[in-house]
């Protein structure tokens, strides 16, 4: 059983709304509205230890999930929450050894959360314009202890000449118009590795499906993950009050290669508006009468 020894990160969890994620130091006495956590209390004791607080409060010492550092890390941008990150690890695969692009770190929380699943053989290379969230980001990834597998670069990749990168499992990209960079995307991506776009609004989802179908990629999908969470209680069970509103939309692709003699079977059929002939009213009066009878 791991016990808790000095700078250890530990989750202190009192209930869900009330945690702090902080490192273990002996002389540290932490102050809450619950009363003083004492860090020398925990230091030797196993993970997921109880102690008391002089308010006589329970407090657990949790070693903490990447969930935690996510959720915990400081937020200088929008982040990407557990529900989504889920969903599209599953959805590209994800796993250990992979290398993926990442255009948009902003706090660096879906890089920390990709960095825990390719280490430690694979990369994340992320790219971002702004220096300050920069800088934030490199703190959180390097508290998730996840700094060797990650490759921070400024970069614009909107303008950029040259691709920094070639042969990508997957490039991920959260900024306010992605479908700017798909050609850029494309040129970085393996055959058949993925896309993924963060869009807030459903606006952005069309523009990029657009792009995307433009620049031969298959396989698109745009989804949304509601999680409702339950409060499970004898006889009385039920939706929470709280619930997570609306996060981000997903957008899902694949690079294919299609000549150009294939790509005429797969043009988009332009749906047509409907137009009303004789025929499709009489058969509409034939089915409506038929329902009457
Ligand atoms: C919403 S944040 C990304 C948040 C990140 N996914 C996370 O989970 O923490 C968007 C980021 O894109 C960056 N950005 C804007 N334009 C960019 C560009 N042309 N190239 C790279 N990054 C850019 C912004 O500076 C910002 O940090």
């Amino acid at each position: 059983m791991r016990k808790i020894k000095q700078d250890d990160y530990v989750l202190f969890f009192y209930n869900d709304s009330k945690k702090w994620l902080m490192k273990a130091a002996p002389k540290q006495q932490f102050h809450t509205h619950v009363g003083i956590i004492d860090h020398k209390k925990v230091i030797g004791k196993p993970f997921g230890s109880a102690i008391k607080t002089n308010k006589g409060k329970i407090i657990f010492a949790l070693e903490p999930t990447i969930y935690d550092f996510v959720m915990k890390s400081q937020r200088s941008t929008q982040i990407v929450y557990p529900k989504d990150l889920g969903y599209i690890a599953a959805r590209i695969g994800l796993q250990s050894g992979q290398k993926i692009v990442e255009i948009g770190t902003g706090s660096g929380s879906f890089t920390t959360f990709l960095a825990s699943i390719l280490k430690p053989k694979g990369h994340v290379y992320t790219y971002d314009v702004d220096e300050n969230f920069m800088a934030i980001a490199r703190k959180n990834i390097e508290k998730a202890g996840m700094s060797k597998y990650v490759t921070m670069t400024k970069l614009d990749l909107k303008t950029a000449k040259k691709m920094p990168q070639k042969d990508v499992d997957v490039v991920i990209v959260d900024l306010g118009d992605p479908w700017v960079v798909v050609p850029q995307a494309r040129k970085m991506l393996k055959g058949s590795g993925a896309f993924v776009a963060i869009c807030p609004t459903m606006n952005q989802l069309e523009k990029l499906a657009a792009a995307l179908r433009q620049n031969d990629f298959f396989d698109i999908e745009c989804t949304e993950q509601i999680v409702r969470t339950i409060e499970a209680r004898d006889g009385k069970t039920r939706h929470s009050f709280r619930a997570i509103g609306h996060t981000t939309y997903v957008a899902f692709a694949r690079k294919v290669i299609t000549p150009a003699s294939l790509r005429k079977i797969l043009a988009p059929v332009v749906e047509q508006p409907e137009i009303e002939s004789e025929e499709t009213e009489s058969s509409e009066d034939e089915s409506l009468s038929s329902l009457k009878k």
